[in-house]
Formats: C-alpha cells, structure tokens, sequence
C-alpha cells in the first residue's frame, strides 16, 4: 500500500490518550476524493408508493430507522441528493422512507420501519435500518425493498423503490425488472456491502431541484486553509488514522459530531506548520456503531466536514 511506503519525519506531540500528529514527509499526491458516480436522474418505480405508506411519519432520531433490538441484518443507507445532472447538491431535501421487516411485513397501524430524514447541508442522507423481508405479491415474493418519497425544497414528490443488486426476486417482479423508460429500475438496484456483520449501501439521488455547486477534487476555496484527505479505515473501530494538509501555519482541530450535530470529541493542536500531517485518534465518547461527522477547524472556521462510519 502507498501508505505504508510513507515515512513520518517526527512526532510533533501528543494531544491526549490514544491521540499522535506526525507530519507527513515525501509529500504525497493525496487526491481528494473526488465523487466518481456516474449521474442519472432518478426514476419513478412502477408500482409507485405501493399500498402500505402511512402519511406522516416520524423523524428519525440518531440515524436510526430500525431500533437496535428489531430482527432482521443491519443496513446502512447513504448518498447524496443533487440535482438531475449531479453538478449541485440539495440541502434539506426531506427523505421520506418505509419498508417491511424482516419477515416481511409492514407496520400498518404504527410508525415501526418508517421515518423521515433531511439531507444535511452538504447534501448528504443516511440512515440505519434492517434489511427489509420479502412478501408475496400475487403469486411472486416482491424483492426486498425500500419506499422513497424524496421532496426538495420548493419541488414536488418524487416516489420511487430502491431494490438490492442479486437479489433473485428482482427478474420476476413487474417493477424491479423493468430496465428503460420512464419506471427504469436499473439505477436504483444498488450492490451491498457486508462489514463487520453491517450490510452497507450507497445511493445518491438525483432529482429536479436547485441546490449548491458541486466543487470536485480538491475544494478551491478551502485550499489556502487545510483540509482532509483522508481517513482510514472507513468504518472504523477504535481507531482512526486521518491525513490532512495545513496549507498556512494555522491552529487546528478535528471535531466528530453526531449525526444530530453534538460535539462528542475533539483534538486541537495550536502552530502547525504548513505540511502533510496523519493523526492516530481514539475518539471518545462513542456510545453506538452507525454514522458520524468529523470536521476540520481551521482557526475559526469548520472548512470541512466528511462522513465516519464506526464499525
Ligand atoms: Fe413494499
């Protein structure tokens, strides 16, 4: 790994147990992460809302659609809602979602498996649940799948169903196998990932609305500060490792919120140097695994704010 091949000139200093800051020699071509998505707007699914939406749902607390304790395999949803050629990106975009449990069935009488959420301000959406079951329509099980009603601001209802890639149902179900025109699934059949017993899912969602400009690769506006390059691993454990730039001599810190904004933990060091520098930290104060926000302070200002999923 490119990684290891780096050497660390000194350790600059400890900011407290389980925290190091080494700069960076042999300044790498860290690239930002640019977002590598091909775009396509977002379809409507065929059997639209289906008959089992409940107006009114709740807002979902900490990132959490299924309680710990629901049956069924954890999943992770996450993206991006932008606009329909993905150049911008929608805040508070509110996220209408429901689906069956595990054994597939629908909560018809309360709020179980159904919440709403918001796109935060870069745009960006998640939210943990359970793997949905699956249930007969007709004489065919219906894939298993998730309800979205998905309102920008100021836009109309776009109602779709998102499906799972493998899932032996989606060839016979008459909305999941349509593959062009206007009900095309094809883009909403995204492929899982399984870490640490978590199945994980990324879906970005495009749409007809007006949000903000998309900067890609490094952000322009933030490159005379310092930035994020990256953290790895992503999720984590305990511990992650964080490489970032200081581009003028500065005072730093790494804030990680969660996903309702309250500061958990912090590191700051005063007088960095400008330089490449990776931090080792054990954040504390993590009670759960799931979704959370780690930000960049330059001297006063937050210039960056990125995703951490803890294992
Ligand atoms: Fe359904």
């Amino acid at each position: 790994m490119k990684q290891e091949r780096r050497k660390f000139l000194k350790q600059l200093g400890v900011f407290s147990a389980g925290v190091s800051l080494f700069p960076v020699s042999a300044a790498g071509n860290y690239a930002a992460e640019a977002g590598a998505n091909s775009c396509a707007p977002c379809t409507l699914d065929y059997y639209g809302e289906g008959p089992f939406y409940t107006k009114n749902p709740p807002e979902i607390k900490n990132g959490q659609l299924a309680d710990s304790n629901e049956a069924g395999e954890r999943l992770i949803i996450s993206g991006r809602v932008t606009n329909n050629d993905c150049t911008e990106y929608i805040e508070n975009a509110v996220i209408d979602v429901w689906h069956a449990d595990d054994s597939g069935a629908y909560d018809n009488t309360g709020y179980k498996l159904r919440g709403k959420t918001k796109s935060d301000n870069q745009g960006y959406y998640s939210f943990e649940t359970i793997k949905p079951g699956k249930y007969l329509n007709g004489n065919e099980y219906r894939p298993s799948h998730i309800h979205f009603k998905i309102t920008a601001p100021g836009k109309s209802t776009l109602t779709t169903q998102l499906y799972f890639e493998g899932d032996t149902s989606i060839k016979n179900d008459a909305a999941a196998s349509i593959e062009s025109g206007t009900y095309d699934a094809t883009d909403r059949i995204i492929p899982l990932s399984k870490e640490n017993g978590i199945f994980k899912g990324t879906w970005d969602i495009a749409l007809d609305a007006i949000g903000k400009t998309i900067e890609t690769g490094v952000h322009s506006e933030h490159i005379d500060k310092g930035m994020i390059y990256s953290v790895y691993p992503n999720p984590f454990v305990d511990r992650m490792t964080i490489k970032i730039g200081v581009f003028k001599n500065a005072n730093i810190a790494l804030n990680l919120y969660d996903v309702s904004g309250s500061l958990l933990d912090s590191v700051n060091k005063g007088g960095l140097v400008q330089d490449k520098y990776e931090i080792e930290w054990i954040p504390k104060n993590l009670n759960s695994s799931g979704i959370y926000l780690l930000a960049i302070k330059v001297n006063d200002l937050e210039v960056q704010t990125i995703r951490v999923v803890k294992a």
